[in-house]
């Protein structure tokens, strides 16, 4: 049974003080940490790209939870693999050989996500892509910027697949919050990913808490085999 993975977005936190925003949110409970790649195509924004999380990786030992919003997803995997990038999560929009990108991905020794705009039907995923990567993102929000409001009408995607794939890692991201989180949880989504919920709320790890016990608790009633 696939278990809560906290992944707060580094998109929210204080760009001045990266390292000791990585650490406090491990501090706060967080398992994973998410790192929002833009390259201003894919996305009408820029942010971080390999030199930051590279810059990041000496300070944490937490997993480096990569989402590539970019246009060429094959060109930065090796960049990213040496920078200390885990999961490499890659928009099924922006290629046209899933297949080989993934196993691309492997070879460089981490792990293939495969992400979802809120448009793009889980058809595009179903099936050897869903079989041969280790996550599936459903975006929650049009990918490029935190602070946008989560949307809802993804749930049946998220809750489809969760019933075709009961082990994998199902991830959501965008407008994740306490008032979101038992959507998300209930549609069978156990990596949950925020910026804005997590960084700019009073308790960080009050937050990741709730999160973690909604989301497994979903788990265990809703969706154990
Ligand atoms: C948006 C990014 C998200 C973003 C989420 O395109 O992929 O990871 O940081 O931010 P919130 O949680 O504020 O919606
Ligand atoms: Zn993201």
């Amino acid at each position: 049974m696939p278990v809560a993975k906290i992944s707060p977005s580094m998109l929210s936190c204080d760009f001045a003080n990266l390292a000791c925003e990585a650490k406090r949110m491990s501090k706060n409970g967080a398992d994973w940490l998410h790192l929002d790649v833009m390259d201003g195509h894919f996305v009408p924004n820029l942010t971080m790209g390999a030199p930051i999380i590279s810059a990041i990786r000496p300070h944490t030992e937490a997993y480096f939870d990569c989402h590539m919003m970019v246009s060429n997803p094959s060109q930065w995997v090796n960049d990213i693999a040496k920078a200390g990038g885990q999961m490499y999560t890659f928009h099924i929009e922006a290629t046209q050989d899933p297949i080989g990108l993934i196993k691309q991905i492997h070879e460089a020794g981490m792990q293939a996500g495969v992400a979802i705009k809120p448009g793009t039907p889980i058809e595009a995923v179903v099936g050897e892509v869903a079989e041969l990567c280790d996550m599936i993102l459903v975006m929650t929000v049009e990918p490029g910027f935190g602070g946008q409001r989560f949307m809802a009408q993804c749930m049946p995607k998220v809750e489809a697949l969760r019933r075709m794939y009961p082990k994998l890692d199902i991830e959501v991201d965008g407008g994740l919050s306490l008032e979101t989180i038992d959507a998300s949880a209930d549609a069978g989504a156990n990596v949950i990913v925020a910026g804005t919920g997590i960084f700019k709320a009073e308790k960080p790890d009050e937050v990741i808490a709730v999160f973690k016990e909604k989301v497994n608790k979903a788990q265990q009633t809703k969706f154990a085999a």
